[in-house]
């Protein structure tokens, strides 16, 4: 049974530039939103680690390297958010932990209209 869809006001899309994050409550739930270079994620607050406040954590990169090789390489600058406490990272698009698929932090839809930044809850 999918709960019900409704979408919440975070800002005016103007006050969210690209680098930045808001944090807001919604329906008794701690999101964060970021802008990624024009592109919007909505984050619960809550790291599936110990529940620590993953959308205060930082927003980097990642080092990647093919198997067998010496070379490394700096990718996907902005979109992998650790989380502060105990530096866990995840990919901010998907929620996904790094290290192990099998985790992944709670994200919501976002929408954009007429210059408003909405996160969409439900619907599933
Ligand atoms: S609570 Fe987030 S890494 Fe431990």
């Amino acid at each position: 049974m999918s709960a019900e869809r409704t979408r919440h006001r975070i800002c005016s899309v103007d006050e969210l530039e690209p680098g930045e994050r808001i944090l807001k409550t919604v329906s008794d739930r701690e999101i964060g939103v970021f802008n990624v270079d024009g592109k919007f994620h909505a984050v619960a607050n809550y790291c599936v680690h110990a529940g620590g406040p993953i959308c205060e954590g930082r927003l980097s990169g990642m080092v990647t390297a093919e198997a067998g090789e010496w070379e490394w390489d700096w990718a996907r600058e902005g979109e992998i958010l650790a989380c502060p406490w105990h530096g866990w990272e995840f990919d901010i698009d998907s929620g996904e932990f790094l290290a192990d698929d099998q985790y992944r932090l709670i994200t919501y839809e976002t929408e954009i209209e007429d210059g408003t930044l909405y996160v969409v809850l439900g619907g599933a």
